[in-house]
């Protein structure tokens, strides 16, 4: 793994200035933010040594340097799951080189079904914490000490600061921000209702497939973490009807207007400009 975080690195820091700081995950029907983007420079995953290449609709698997209110920022459009087969090592490797390029900062976005019975499909939700119940963990296996420490103290992984700054963003411009615990399930099969009965009284309040590998080789490597989750619908049994994929991308490209809105913003502040 070590072998493929430093080919992809050395190829990457020859492509890119080194300035940015800031780096932003874009999850399932997210990925037109990309739009927000001035003069980007774009590789498709690949196009990277090292990288794999996400196989699910609504992940485009590009990376893409450029600015956002004049914040130099590296995006990835499409992120690797484990329920495609990818090993933990693959799905986080691009977190890895992230750190390895001077990423300190990560805004971690996915779409997500709502457990709580305050959530609506359209709603965006910081992540103040998350449940890990899928028995996997990234750092399983020798630990990369240039990263981080064996034993991650993991009391506030999702960054207070970012948290607070992202809600007087979304204050500021009139948008409604909720706040709560996603939980990690494998997928792909979506959630019973019996397994979403469980996940809500073990104190979550959205489900997903995504972010947490991501988010704990982040906090490894000592990046604060902003986590934003889009609901795309109500999680399993809730509602009478069915969950599809389509109608999680269809909620999430409604969501989109907003959703920049209140990143781009807030990516303005992160990166010490003037909203
Ligand atoms: N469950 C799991 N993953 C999801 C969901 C869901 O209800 N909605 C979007 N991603």
């Amino acid at each position: 793994m070590l072998d493929n975080i430093n080919k992809a690195y050395e190829f990457l820091q020859k492509k890119f200035p080194a300035d940015a700081k800031l780096a932003i995950v874009l999850g399932s029907g997210l990925g037109p933010f990309v739009n927000e983007i001035q003069s980007p420079q774009e590789l498709s995953f690949d196009q990277i040594p090292g990288f794999a290449t996400p196989s699910v609709e609504g992940h485009e698997g590009k990376l893409i340097y450029g600015k956002i209110k004049g914040v130099p920022i590296i995006a990835l459009q499409g992120r690797l799951h484990a329920y495609e087969g990818y090993s933990l090592d693959e799905v986080t490797l691009s977190i890895r080189v992230l750190a390895k390029l001077g990423i300190k900062k990560i805004i971690i976005t996915n779409a997500s079904g709502g457990i709580n019975f305050n959530f609506q499909p359209g709603d965006i939700v910081t992540i103040n914490d998350h449940i890990n119940l899928s028995g996997r963990n990234p750092l399983i296996g020798k630990n990369l000490d240039e990263f981080g420490p064996r034993f991650p103290d993991m009391s506030e992984v999702y960054s207070g600061d970012l948290a607070l700054l992202i809600r007087r963003v979304a204050q500021q411009q009139k948008i409604e921000l909720k706040s709560g615990v996603y939980a990690w399930m494998l997928g792909p099969t979506y959630e019973t209702p019996a397994e979403v009965r469980m996940l809500r009284t073990l104190g979550a309040d959205l489900v997903g497939m995504s972010t947490v590998p991501e988010v704990i080789v982040a906090h490894h490597s000592g990046m604060e973490i902003l986590g934003v989750s889009c609901v795309t619908n109500h999680a399993a049994g809730i509602k009478p009807e069915k969950l599809n994929h389509d109608d999680v991308k269809d909620v999430a490209e409604k969501t989109m207007s907003r959703f920049c809105t209140v990143l781009t913003e807030t990516i303005a502040l992160m990166g010490g400009g003037r909203s």
